[in-house]
């Protein structure tokens, strides 16, 4: 972890150093408990569309839980930019209900050991990587420099996109990222791994796989009250856009508040296409290919 932050301070990222900390916090003071469930992901891999569906099954029949003025990431806050945000500005999360829905964006290798050791149930979305690059470009677009007022040189989206193929991004290399949950899985860890994608296709399937997961199964009643396809519907991301969460609300993430209309820009599969040339898609699935070429990612 601290290689990849050390390369990214070299390359101008500034927020990262403070992330770097933070992790450091985090592994230090933060105590698991099984009872827990992690979100994990790398930026822009649909994280606050699968924390909602993880906040709408674990909540149900629990008022407690459904403050529907809070976007995801209020309700499930990051562990590294949220509740560890440095030494002496840390979020209370001993008094959170269980389960304790937390999120990061850390590598495996580099989470706190205790919630390793504690074996709660951790989720990892993963997303295409063209589709990750197109949708961290304009998230970085709006917020650098405009709320951060920072050095952060700007890139072309040619000169990103070559950095990013190289392993430059905020929480390090996409590929180790999504290996380093995979080989955990494989090794043992108790972690389920959804794609981005995949969920978009079929959400009943991977809604219904991802409630036996954390152990909220849905009844057969539920089911016949169509209470999946109710849940499928409440997250959407139109009905989400449209939702007055979203118009007003606003998420700080370390020191920058971050308007939530911000973290739903279009929620396709495909939107990719319309930003990257051919000659780019094919560098890109290159790389993956090779990286991923002995597992079952693709
Ligand atoms: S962050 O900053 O890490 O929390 O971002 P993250 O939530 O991981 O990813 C943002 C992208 O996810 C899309 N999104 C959704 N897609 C489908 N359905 C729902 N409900 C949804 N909510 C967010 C969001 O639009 C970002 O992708 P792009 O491609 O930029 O639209």
């Amino acid at each position: 972890l601290e290689i990849t932050y050390f390369q990214h301070k070299e390359h101008g990222w500034i927020n990262t150093f403070l992330i770097m900390v933070n992790c450091l916090v985090a592994q230090k003071h933060f105590v698991g408990r099984p009872t827990d469930v992690i979100i994990s992901s790398l930026p822009k891999s649909g994280t606050i569309w699968l924390k909602d569906l993880v906040c709408k099954i674990t909540g149900r029949g629990n008022p407690d839980h459904k403050n529907d003025l809070l976007s995801p990431h209020q309700k499930v806050p990051f562990l590294e930019l949220q509740v560890y945000v440095s030494e002496d500005h840390v979020l209370d999360i001993d008094s959170f209900p269980s389960p304790r829905l937390l999120s990061t964006h850390i590598p495996y290798p580099s989470l706190p050991a205790s919630l390793i050791n504690s074996g709660c149930p951790i989720v990892y979305i993963w997303r295409d990587p063209k589709a990750i690059f197109v949708s961290d470009w304009h998230f970085f677009n709006k917020i650098i420099p405009s709320e951060t007022g920072t050095n952060v040189p700007f890139l072309t989206i040619d000169e990103k996109f070559d950095s990013f193929c190289q392993g430059y991004s905020i929480s390090g290399p996409y590929w180790d990222h999504v290996l380093g949950y995979w080989n955990a899985k494989k090794n043992g860890a108790n972690i389920l791994l959804i794609k981005y994608e995949d969920l978009m296709a079929d959400p009943v399937v991977h809604l219904k796989t991802l409630a036996e997961f954390l152990k909220f199964p849905f009844t057969e009643e539920e089911e016949k009250d169509n209470v999946i396809q109710d849940i499928i519907t409440t997250c959407s991301f139109q009905k989400v856009k449209d939702s007055k969460m979203y118009e007003s609300g606003v998420t700080k993430l370390l020191h920058v508040d971050i308007q939530n209309t911000m973290f739903l820009r279009e929620g396709k599969t495909n939107d990719w296409e319309n930003y990257l040339t051919p000659k780019m898609a094919e560098r890109l699935d290159l790389i993956t290919i090779q990286r991923f070429a002995d597992t079952d990612l693709i």
